[in-house]
């Protein structure tokens, strides 16, 4: 079975007020974990690859894991770049067998944005993969990057973004930022849905994606302070107000953060409780046990595509 593409994912997903989630791999307890989960909820799904990721583990290690994803499960798993950088590394993993791209110019002039995402567009679409591009730029920590304070999307620049670039969706920043720490202790988490409601106003039945969208659930975070970590403040975004993007435009929600989280915990966890516990399955099958509920958990709760493969 190929892997997907996230052109009739997100047709779906935007006719029946549910979205797809993008959840980030790295390694094969991440890959077994989500997909065991979106198996069991029979729900479609896609796998994206940071070029951290691919820093870390390899493309062809990567492409190999999903791959038997694929062959382990049958469903329909679409395989994305995550905030690619430049053409280069687009054109790199379109080559390398990807079936969807992020141009990531949020941080560029419009005017560049504009051109390197059209650049990305026209060598993908000519070999049937999607583009994924992104107009204002999140808050939060990206690759090292600490980005301050919001830029929110400005909805009258995204009508002339996407007739000029052709980008298949569009990633917008209405107050979700990338990591853990999303909201200063005692704010009040919101997002900006008065801009979502007008980007898709002006972008009729067109796909929106929400990045840094983790909840950062409370009783992990005590956990891994509980067992000598240090994270007091670390905030998400209420699961509920995800629930209620992902009934409108938004067609893709990426999550990484909280299976981090999941991850960390319980391996924090196992060796507080099994000090002497050195054989590497005895840590990372309860941290890959720990991914499959989370995914399972935003399957439901945020999501809304259980039954939907
Ligand atoms: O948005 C970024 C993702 O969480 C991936 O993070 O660049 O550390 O792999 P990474
Ligand atoms: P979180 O850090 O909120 O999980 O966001 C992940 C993300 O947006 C990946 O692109
Ligand atoms: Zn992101």
């Amino acid at each position: 079975m190929p892997l997907a593409t996230t052109k009739g994912m997100f047709e779906r997903a935007y006719k029946e007020g549910y979205a797809i989630g993008a959840f980030n791999v790295n390694n094969m307890e991440i890959v077994q974990g989500i997909t065991e989960a979106a198996k069991e909820e029979n729900a479609p799904l896609i796998l994206q690859v940071s070029a951290g990721a691919r820093k870390y583990a390899k493309h062809a290690y990567l492409m190999k894991l999903v791959e038997a994803a694929l062959e382990d499960t049958g469903l329909p798993i679409a395989l994305h770049l995550d905030h690619g950088p430049d053409f280069e590394t687009c054109k790199s993993c379109i080559d390398g067998g990807f079936t969807s791209v992020m141009i990531d110019g949020s941080s560029r002039p419009f005017a560049e944005n504009i051109e390197v995402t059209k650049q990305v567009v026209e060598y993908a679409h000519a070999r049937g993969i999607v583009v994924e591009g992104e107009l204002g730029q999140l808050a939060g920590v990206e690759d090292d990057v600490q980005v301050e304070s919001h830029s929110y999307t400005d909805p009258s620049q995204v009508q002339e973004f996407v007739e000029k670039t052709g980008v298949d969706s569009l990633a917008i920043a209405i107050g979700t930022s990338h990591g853990a720490f999303k909201f200063k202790p005692g704010q009040k988490p919101q997002l900006r849905f008065d801009i979502l409601a007008e980007v898709s106003a002006r972008l009729p039945g067109f796909p929106i994606v929400l990045h840094g969208a983790s909840s950062v659930i409370p009783e992990l975070v005590e956990k891994i302070n509980k067992y000598g970590g240090a994270m007091p403040d670390a905030i998400g975004i209420p699961e509920d107000m995800l629930r209620e993007a992902a009934k409108s435009a938004v067609c893709k929600i990426n999550i990484d953060s909280d299976l981090r989280l999941a991850m960390t915990a319980t391996v924090r966890e196992h060796f507080a409780l099994h000090p002497a516990d050195f054989d590497p399955r005895q840590y990372l099958k309860p941290a890959r046990d720990a991914i499959k509920e989370m995914v399972k958990r935003k399957l439901v709760n945020v999501l809304g595509c259980s039954g939907k493969a």
